[in-house]
């Protein structure tokens, strides 16, 4: 599966694609991921991609034409007529007004070919990406940050753990759905003060331990 990210700040990725499962997934070439650089498809001399909004009002808004050259190096949506010839390939805008990004959504994408990601900036982008472009607008969630970046490395985290062979073992992307404890048994954080782990599941009675997970769940 191979994640497209188009941004003004690549750099913010560096680490999150260099270190821990992710760079392992890409290693195993079960995903690729590219940063593309949005100024990189700018005409001028300032490589512009922001502009006043009409109307008026502070700040700047995303241009439609550096964002639209690069969807059209990227994808196949505004080049080939039949839906039939295009890989299974969704353009992503990540907006603080978008649809609620989800697990089952999470489940959903991880069965395209490509998800390309369009990170705006928290100013907005030209609406004519969300009307015209973007198959659907995401956000992660009722807060608003800087911009679609780190929308960008959730999602791209969700979707990669439910790829076949991302995580260790075959049942471990449902993992953590109920409560967990490790060694000691007992904790003292102080004198007199004792956390403990649960009787139960020390006990090695597999019926009462599932049925005791079934209540711990989520
Ligand atoms: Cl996708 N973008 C921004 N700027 N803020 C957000 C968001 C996205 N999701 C939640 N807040």
């Amino acid at each position: 599966m191979k994640f497209d990210i188009i941004t003004i700040f690549p750099g913010i990725f560096n680490g999150f694609l260099s270190e821990s499962l992710l760079s392992k997934a890409i290693k195993k070439k079960i995903i690729t991921i590219k940063t593309h650089y949005l100024r990189d498809w700018t005409e001028d001399k300032h490589q512009t991609v922001d502009g006043k909004p009409y109307g008026g009002g502070p700040g700047l808004v995303f241009r439609i034409e550096p964002l639209f050259e690069a969807i059209q190096s990227l994808s196949l949506k505004f080049k080939v007529k039949s839906s039939k010839l295009r890989k299974k390939e969704k353009i992503i805008l990540f907006s603080p007004r978008g649809k609620k990004f989800t697990n089952e959504l999470a489940k959903k994408w991880s069965k395209l070919d490509q998800l390309i990601f369009i990170c705006g900036r928290y100013e907005g982008v030209d609406e004519r990406v969300a009307e015209h472009i973007a198959d659907e607008v995401v956000s992660i969630g009722d807060y608003v940050l800087n911009g679609g970046e780190v929308a960008a490395m959730v999602v791209i985290e969700a979707v990669a753990r439910q790829l076949p062979g991302f995580m260790h073992d075959a049942d471990s992307a449902v993992k953590d759905d109920h409560a967990q404890y490790t060694k000691p048994e007992i904790f003292e954080p102080k004198k007199g003060i004792k956390w403990r782990v649960p009787k139960v599941l020390l006990s090695g009675d597999h019926k009462k331990i599932d049925e005791w997970r079934e209540k711990h769940g989520r």
